[in-house]
Parts: structure tokens; sequence; C-alpha cells
């Protein structure tokens, strides 16, 4: 039926751990949650910070049908020329335009097409433009598509929560990223769009935030620098699947937060 879709959204998928979760857990997932597309935030899979080809190789290799990004989309030069190249991976739209990459891409499965549009918060992050007023014109990118995932990554749960209401009948879904928290706040808004501030992280629960627990304490005590390696202890997918029966309006969303091993 046309309209009709779901999608799975995976939040931040944190270096190796991350990676195996992922991995691990998905063929499970489709066989259970059926979802017609997956769409994972990349950009701490290569390490913890940032994202090679390599990795995202990896996740389309897996099915994935498209990848978002954030704050660390630059961190390896390697994937520059592979934002440039490679429609279904996109950093911020509201970047400047001389930055690598598109903000948005259209995805197609089983007929139907879906519209990816990426934006960053601009407290305490540096995005070249205000996200909700950049979003009308990556909307028009998308305009064609016959649903619309909006990936919001931003500090501010203010600047999460107001782009949801901005956004609330336009798109079929508002997911947040980057504090990799999930936050308890999943609903379909009245105007139709599902909307959460938080997905949260895929990566090892046992860390700070997906940095190895002893550095990160080591540091807030010390206040001295020290190398961060990504977590391993304890890794879960943090994720939601929307579902929906009619061109951009999201029916249900819900959170699916399971332990990969
Ligand atoms: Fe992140
Ligand atoms: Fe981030």
């Amino acid at each position: 039926m046309a309209g009709d879709t779901s999608i799975l959204f995976v939040g931040d998928v944190v270096g190796r751990a991350g990676r195996r979760a992922l991995e691990a857990l998905l063929p499970a997932l489709r066989e259970e949650l059926a979802p017609r597309f997956v769409v994972v935030n990349g950009e701490n899979a290569a390490g913890g910070i940032g994202i090679t080809p390599k990795e995202a190789d990896a996740f389309l290799a897996m099915g994935v049908d498209a990848i978002t990004l954030g704050n660390h989309t630059y961190r390896h030069r390697e994937i520059w020329p592979y934002l440039q190249e490679r429609r279904e991976i996109v950093r911020p739209a509201n970047y400047l335009p001389g930055q690598p990459g598109r903000g948005t891409c259209m995805v197609e499965r089983d007929g139907e097409t879906l519209g990816v549009v990426n934006l960053s918060g601009n407290l305490y992050m540096q995005a070249g433009s205000p996200a909700l007023v950049t979003v009308d014109e990556a909307l028009r990118e998308v305009s064609g598509a016959d649903h619309v995932l909006v990936d919001m990554h931003a500090e501010a749960t203010s600047e999460k929560v107001a782009l949801g209401w901005y956004l609330d009948g336009k798109v079929t879904g508002v997911v947040g990223t980057h504090t990799h928290v999930p936050t308890a706040d999943a609903r379909v808004l009245p105007g139709g769009t599902a909307y959460i501030t938080d997905v949260g992280m895929t990566g090892a629960r046992g860390g700070v935030i997906g940095v190895r627990r002893e550095q990160s304490i080591a540091v807030m005590r010390t206040h001295m620098p020290m190398r961060y390696d990504a977590a391993e202890e304890d890794p879960w997918i943090n994720a939601v699947l929307i579902r929906a029966s009619a061109p951009r309006r999201a029916d249900s969303i819900e959170q699916v937060l399971r332990p990969a091993s």
C-alpha cells in the first residue's frame, strides 16, 4: 500500500562494540520488526570518533539504506571524498556550503522512497546556519519522497523539541541524536510526526557515552588530558522503530533498546 512503511533508525554506532552490536542484532531485528528502511547514525563508527569508508561500506553491505552523521563528520580525511561520491551518506544540511558532502538524500525500497535529512543543532555545536531555518530548504530537496526522516544531531533538548514541533505534520519522523543517552519522550505528535529527543547510542553501556569509564572519570578528576578509547563492556543497540500507513504520517514510534550479549 502506498505510504505504508516502517523505518528502523539506529542511534550513534560507537566504535567496535557498537559495530558488532549492530551486526549481531540487525538480522534478528529485521526478522522481528520487518523494517522497510534501516537508517544508522555513523558519526562515531571509527574508533568512537568519526567514520571512514571502511565502516560506511560495512553498514551499506549490511543492507543499511542510509547513514547520517554529526559533529564528528570530518574527523577522518578519507571520508571527505566519499561524502561527495556516495548518495546514501549525509552530513548535517546546515553545515557551510563549502564543506564536503550533502545534507539530504533519497533512498528507495520496494517502490517506496524515503527522504533522509541530517541537521546539526546550533547550541554548543559548529553549524553554518540555524537548523530551524535551513530545514525548509532541505525539505524542498526531498519534496518528492513518500516519507521523510530527519536526524537532528544536537546537544540541546530545546532545539530538538522545537524542531519536532516545527516539522509536525510535514515529515514522518524527527529523531534526535548526539547525547548518546536515550530519552523517554517518544511519541507521535498531534500532526502525525513521530518524535524522540534522543535515540541513544549503539555501543558499550559500560563506558561514559562510549568512552572507557576509567579514562573519562580520570579526566574529570584531574582536569588533565588523557587518551580516550572506545568502551567495550556491555554493548547495546539503541534504536527506534517508526511505523506509518499514510505518506509522511506516523502511526507509532517505539524504542528498541536491546543488549547485544
Ligand atoms: Fe555521537
Ligand atoms: Fe555527536
